[in-house]
C-alpha cells in the first residue's frame, strides 16, 4: 500500500476543472488510492480482496473503481441539489464517508444487511457532530418493502429525495423492490443509481459456487427499466448505461407511493421474465 503522501507514487493531482468538479478536488496517490476532503480513501472493486479490508477513522475502504469515482464526482459534486440522498450498502463505510463529502447532503441515510456497527464510521459522525445528518440502518435487507418503506417514511418526511445510490447485494430481485419503493420518492431529474449493473457480462463473476452463480443477471432488471422509459417518458426521462454504473433519471410525473414495476411497462402483450 502506498503512504499517504508519498510524492513519488502520485501519479496525478486533479482533476482538470470541469462540470461538477470546480472546487471539488481528488488527490490520487496511484489508481487504488487518493484523498478527498481531508480523508484517504483505499479503492477495490475485485471482492475476494475487497471483503478482506478494514477501514480505519481517515483510511477508508471504497468498493468502486478509479472511473466510478471520478464519474461519480463529476455527475455529482459541487452541486446544490443533492439534499437527500439514500445508499444501499454501507460495508465498511468508505462510500458514506465518500458520498457525505461530495454531496454534502442534509440528510445520508444508508442501510446495510448486515447488522455489526462500522466503528470507525461511527467515530466519523461523533466527531463531526453529523449524527442528525448521516443515518446509518444496519439489519436492514433492501428487498424488506415494509421495512425500507419505514425507514425512509421517517428519514424524510414525505420530502422527495435527490439521489440513490444502490451498491448493495447487485441481486435481480431485491434490487428490483428496492428501484420499486424509491424511484417513484425521487424529486423529478432525480438520479438513481444501480452499481455493477453488469456483473453477467464479466467472467469473474460466473464461478460455480460463487455469489451469483445461479443468479438471474441484473441485466434484467435494466431491460425492464428500459421498458419503463419507453413506455413512460414522463416517469423515466433518462437511462444511461456505463461501466459498472446504470444512471436512472426520474421525470415529472406524480406517483402515489411505490410501483409494481411490472405494470409500468408494455411488453407487446407478454409477461417478462428474467432472460438469463
Ligand atoms: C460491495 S459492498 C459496497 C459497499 C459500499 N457501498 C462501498 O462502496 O464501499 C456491498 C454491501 O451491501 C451489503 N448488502 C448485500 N446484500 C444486501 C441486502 N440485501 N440489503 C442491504 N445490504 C446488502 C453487503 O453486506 C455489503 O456491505
Amino acid at each position: 500500500m502506498l503512504a499517504h503522501g508519498d510524492d513519488r507514487a502520485r501519479r496525478s493531482t486533479a482533476t482538470e476543472p470541469g462540470p461538477g468538479t470546480l472546487c471539488q478536488v481528488i488527490d490520487w496517490f496511484g489508481p487504488k488510492s487518493f484523498t478527498f476532503g481531508g480523508e484517504r480513501f483505499r479503492i477495490e472493486v475485485e471482492a475476494a480482496v475487497l471483503y478482506h479490508m478494514r477501514s480505519e477513522l481517515g483510511d477508508w475502504v471504497l468498493g468502486k473503481d478509479q472511473n466510478m469515482v471520478q464519474r461519480f464526482l463529476e455527475q455529482h459534486g459541487d452541486r446544490l441539489d443533492r439534499r437527500r440522498v439514500v445508499e444501499l450498502g454501507i460495508f465498511e463505510g468508505g462510500s458514506v464517508v465518500f458520498d457525505y463529502l461530495v454531496c454534502k447532503p442534509d440528510r445520508l441515510v444508508a442501510v446495510e444487511l448486515r447488522d455489526h456497527r462500522v466503528a470507525p464510521l461511527d467515530e466519523f459522525v461523533d466527531r463531526h457532530g453529523l449524527g442528525g445528518t448521516i443515518r446509518l440502518h444496519y439489519g436492514v435487507d433492501q428487498g424488506d418493502l415494509v421495512t425500507l418503506t419505514r425507514i425512509v417514511d421517517e428519514e424524510f418526511a414525505g420530502a422527495p429525495i435527490d439521489l440513490v445510490i444502490d451498491d448493495a447485494s447487485h441481486l435481480y430481485a431485491p434490487t428490483r423492490a428496492s428501484f420499486e419503493v424509491l424511484f417513484p420518492r425521487l424529486r423529478p431529474n432525480g438520479v438513481y443509481v444501480i452499481e455493477d449493473w453488469d456483473w453477467a457480462h464479466h467472467d469473474e463473476w460466473q464461478a460455480e459456487g460463487g455469489y451469483f452463480a445461479g443468479q438471474p443477471a441484473l441485466t434484467n432488471l435494466v431491460v425492464e427499466i428500459l421498458m419503463f422509459a419507453g413506455t413512460r417518458p414522463d416517469i423515466v426521462t433518462e437511462v444511461s448505461i456505463t461501466e459498472r454504473v446504470a444512471e436512472i433519471v426520474r421525470g415529472p410525473a406524480e406517483l402515489d407511493g411505490a410501483i409494481d414495476l411490472s405494470s409500468m411497462y408494455l411488453a407487446r402483450g407478454r409477461v417478462f421474465e428474467p432472460v438469463f
